[in-house]
Order: C-alpha cells, then structure tokens, then sequence
C-alpha cells in the first residue's frame, strides 16, 4: 500500500492517547473511527472533540471549516467490527496489558481488510510479541505517540524483525501528513528510546520520593527550574496516568522478574488507592 492509498484510520482505545490520536487523524482529513469497549469512554471522547474544535477556532488555530471538517471526519461506535472493517490503517491505544492486545490483534487480524496496516501505540511492547498472533506480521509495528497527542511533535516507528520496509514507510510517511516528527528505529527494544530514558528520570525521582528526601512537589520543582523541563515526574506521570506507570512495571517484572523493576512503593500505593492522576482527578496533585 502506498500512502496515497490511505484513506482510513481506526483508533482502538479512546482513553488518554486514543481520543487525541483520532482527532489528529480527522484533523489531517482522514476518515477516523474510534472504537472502544466503554460506552462512557466513548461519549468523553466525542465530547472532547466537541469542545476542542471550537476553542481551537477561538484560538484563531483553526478556521470554522476546518474545525467542521474534522468533526465530520470522526466517527465513534463500541463495535470493533464497524471501527476495522473498512480500515486501512489501525492503531491500537488500549490498556498497556499484553495479552489484552493480542486478543485485540487477533481479532483485528480477523476483520480489518488484508492491506491494512496494524500499528500498536503500546508505550514498552515491541510489536514482535504482539505480531504472531495474526497472519499478515509484516504488516504489525509500533507507533508511539506522546501526551497529549495532540500537542507532542515526537512519534517513535519500531520497525521490529517480522515488519517489511512498506510497512515502515507508509507509518513513517503517515506521521508527517499527521504533522508529526517522526524517528524510525529498526531495532526492537522494551520501552523504545523515550520511555527509557523518561523511566530512568521517574525511577530516580521516585526513589527520592520513597526515601522521603524529598516530596513530589518538590522534586518536580527542582526538575522543572533546573533542567527546563516543561513538567516534572511526577506531574508528568499524573498526565500519562499512575496506571500506566504501575501495569508497566509489572508487564516489565514479570518477564525479568528483577526485583528492581517492580513498581516503586509510591506507585503501588497511589494505584491501589485509584488515584491514577490527571483521568481520576487525583494522583500526586489534585486536579479540579
Ligand atoms: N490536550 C490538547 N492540547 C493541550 C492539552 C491537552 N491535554 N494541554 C495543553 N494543550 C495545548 C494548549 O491548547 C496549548 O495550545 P496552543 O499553544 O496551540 O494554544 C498548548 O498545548 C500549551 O498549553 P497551555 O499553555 O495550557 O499549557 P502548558 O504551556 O503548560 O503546556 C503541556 C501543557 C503541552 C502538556 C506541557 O506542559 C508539556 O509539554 N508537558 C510535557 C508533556 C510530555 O512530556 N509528554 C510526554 C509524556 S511521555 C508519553 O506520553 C509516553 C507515553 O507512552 C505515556
């Protein structure tokens, strides 16, 4: 398939990244569905999308027109069926938990038409855990997306071992008519280069936090007037979701089984509690 080809997206997952990835989608005049098991999921997604458009054009970011366009383009139903049936590109932001994305791989394999390209957003996963349970593995990589979606310049392309170069350049080719910057790594490696570098700056901060030498709020103060970072850690974590950080570590654990990459004493406990941050209104701050 060439990117010329390219007419249709669907977006499993209309959570913290789905939801802003689908409207990048529509925005850039992509037919866009987005699916997702929870109807509640759904109607915040569409209600985002709803109140995004016209602050945009408020904002002079956007013409009417456009903004019109791109709601137009987006479509949201709970039927994975309607969502990949007519796809030509899918990507996958559902919950960072392998086995769910290969039962959602298998049966987007099984309805998705054969030219279609399955891309999973996955934040650690490579794709060569996810690509044997379909029967098209040349045509499954990674293309990770950064919070919020729809600000974040960055998306990181791993081509893994059973992905064909058409595969790479189509999704790489996809990111710049999406606007975005796009690295292609053509080596498989668990957490890509960004989260990799982002987990050692969160594992050092929650220890910190752990020890009690310093608290959350702090840190992040430190690490925002130091090293001009936009958020610290923790606020950062809040954004991506404590969740994440907790079935992360986990998936990594279980399959090392190091002690050192279980999830942070801090992390367990916010989890545990449902104060995942940002998405439950409570986390290492509080949010309004
Ligand atoms: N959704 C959409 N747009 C948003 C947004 C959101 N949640 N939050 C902010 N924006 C937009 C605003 O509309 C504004 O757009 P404009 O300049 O075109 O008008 C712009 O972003 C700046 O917004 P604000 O002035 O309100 O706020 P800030 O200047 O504080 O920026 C931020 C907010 C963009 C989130 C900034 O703090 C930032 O860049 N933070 C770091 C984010 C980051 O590091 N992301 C990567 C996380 S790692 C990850 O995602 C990996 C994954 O696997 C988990």
């Amino acid at each position: 398939m060439k990117i010329e080809k390219l007419k249709t997206i669907c977006v499993v997952g209309a959570g913290n990244m789905g939801h802003q990835i689908a409207l990048c989608g529509a925005l850039a005049g992509y037919q866009v569905t987005c699916t997702d098991i929870s109807q509640d999921m759904l109607n915040k997604a569409e209600a985002f999308a709803r109140s995004y458009l016209p602050e945009r054009v408020a904002k002079g970011k956007l013409t009417q027109e456009q903004a019109d366009t791109a709601f137009t383009n987006l479509r949201f139903t709970p039927s994975l069926e309607e969502a990949a049936g007519a796809a030509d590109f899918v990507i996958e932001a559902a919950v960072e938990k392998i086995n769910i994305k290969r039962k959602l791989f298998a049966d987007l394999d099984r309805i998705a038409p054969p030219h279609a390209i399955l891309a999973t957003n996955s934040s650690y996963i490579v794709s060569s855990q996810i690509a044997d349970v379909t029967t098209r593995p040349d045509k499954i990589c990674n293309m990770h997306f950064f919070n919020p979606a729809l600000v974040m310049k960055l998306v990181e392309v791993v081509q893994g071992p059973h992905t064909s170069e058409e595969t790479a350049q189509v999704t790489m080719d996809l990111c710049a008519k999406l606007g975005k910057t796009a690295v292609l790594l053509k080596k498989e490696i668990y957490g890509f280069l960004v989260n990799r570098i982002l987990s050692a700056l969160a594992q050092e901060a929650l220890f910190l936090a752990d020890m009690g030498i310093a608290t959350p709020a702090e840190i992040d103060l430190a690490v925002t007037n130091a090293l001009g970072h936009p958020m610290g850690p923790f606020r950062l974590m809040d954004l991506t979701g404590i969740d994440l950080s907790y079935y992360s570590a986990m998936e990594r654990y279980q399959s090392t089984r190091n002690p050192k990459d279980k999830p942070s004493p801090l992390v367990v406990e916010k989890f545990t509690k449902g104060e995942w941050g940002k998405k439950t209104k409570k986390g290492y701050y509080t949010y309004e």
